[in-house]
């Protein structure tokens, strides 16, 4: 496998890294046919073309880039659409399958204090692990036959260690690592690349973060520093800040520590997140009153 820069479409947090001539990625629910030079012109497109690209509903203009693009919009918080994406994804030989959807909490919470918590449950282990597990059985058979393929699972830091008050989110990412490490071991023979990777915090809409730092990269920057690791490391922090961050919390610094200081992060991130709600919620409620 050669890989050659990556494609980046802004607005939408889907990249695409080619391989060679004519191959299929596919992105959670994004499918591109492309040939290397129209990836230079789509990746030209992109980011130099009009932003906001709508998330799942993308159309890369077939007749301007004779690119082909299959959408299949489906709900991962739902587990009755894996039909629906067999059947959306009948006839393609997929070269790379990216487990990307994951959602997180709306803020650090305690376990019985999160907001609707039952649906909460179903949705978090639904859209992080189902996810996973679902799309690669669908995908891995065709890429054991051709004894070629690439998965990556993004699973995060925080599955690397219990992280408190979002003990939930924690828990289905240390699932998504061990899924991607267990089953690297079982397909590694047969030519498949599994990787698990695990970023700390990246500029996205789930972490609400706006200012990029080097600790905090955008994703182009993270995405750039991750794909070069693809075939030489099965789970990587991905870019070269996050591995030291990787290194020092898991074996420089004892998990107890670790725990501790995740915990307390988050009690203060969920105060001042509390905090600023109800000062919100005054200040609505005081307008209403003059209205
Ligand atoms: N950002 C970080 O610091 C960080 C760190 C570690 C790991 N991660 C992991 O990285 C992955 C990407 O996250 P991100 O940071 O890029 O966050 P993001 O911007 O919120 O992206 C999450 C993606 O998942 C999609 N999604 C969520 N729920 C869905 C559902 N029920 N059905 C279909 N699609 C759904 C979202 O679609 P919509 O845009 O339509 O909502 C979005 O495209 C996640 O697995 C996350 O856990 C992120």
């Amino acid at each position: 496998v050669t890989w050659k820069p990556a494609a980046q479409v802004p607005g939408c947090d889907l990249r695409v890294k080619h391989l060679t001539q004519q191959k299929e990625v596919l992105l959670d629910s994004f499918l591109f046919k492309v040939s290397r030079p129209r990836l230079v012109q789509v990746s030209h497109h992109v980011e130099n073309g009009p932003a906001g690209f709508p998330g799942l509903f993308i159309v890369l203009l077939l007749e301007q880039f004779k690119v082909e693009t299959r959408t299949i919009a489906v709900d991962f918080g739902k587990t009755d659409i894996y039909r629906k994406i067999e059947a959306g994804l009948t006839g393609l030989e997929i070269g790379v399958l990216v487990n990307n959807v994951g959602v997180s909490y709306p803020y650090p919470e305690y376990y019985l204090h999160i907001p609707d918590l039952e649906h909460f449950i179903t949705n978090t282990i639904n859209v992080n692990m189902t996810s996973v597990c679902q799309m690669t059985r669908l995908v891995l058979p065709r890429m054991v036959d051709r004894s070629k393929g690439v998965i990556l699972n993004i699973s995060s830091a925080s599955g690397m260690y219990p992280v408190p008050l979002l003990t939930v989110y924690s828990a289905t990412k240390a699932f998504v690592d061990f899924f991607s490490r267990g089953l690297q071991e079982e397909y590694r023979r047969q030519g498949i690349i599994i990787q698990s990777v695990l970023p700390f915090f990246v500029v996205t809409k789930m972490t609400r973060i706006r200012k990029p730092t080097l600790d905090k990269p955008t994703p182009e920057r993270y995405v750039a520093a991750e794909l070069n690791t693809v075939g030489l490391q099965s789970q990587t922090n991905g870019y070269f800040p996050h591995a030291i961050m990787g290194w020092v919390t898991t074996r420089l610094v004892p998990s107890s520590i670790v725990i501790f200081l995740g915990a307390r992060m988050n009690r203060l991130q969920r105060t001042g997140y509390l905090q600023r709600r109800k000062l919100r919620e005054q200040k609505n409620g005081a307008s209403l009153k003059n209205e």
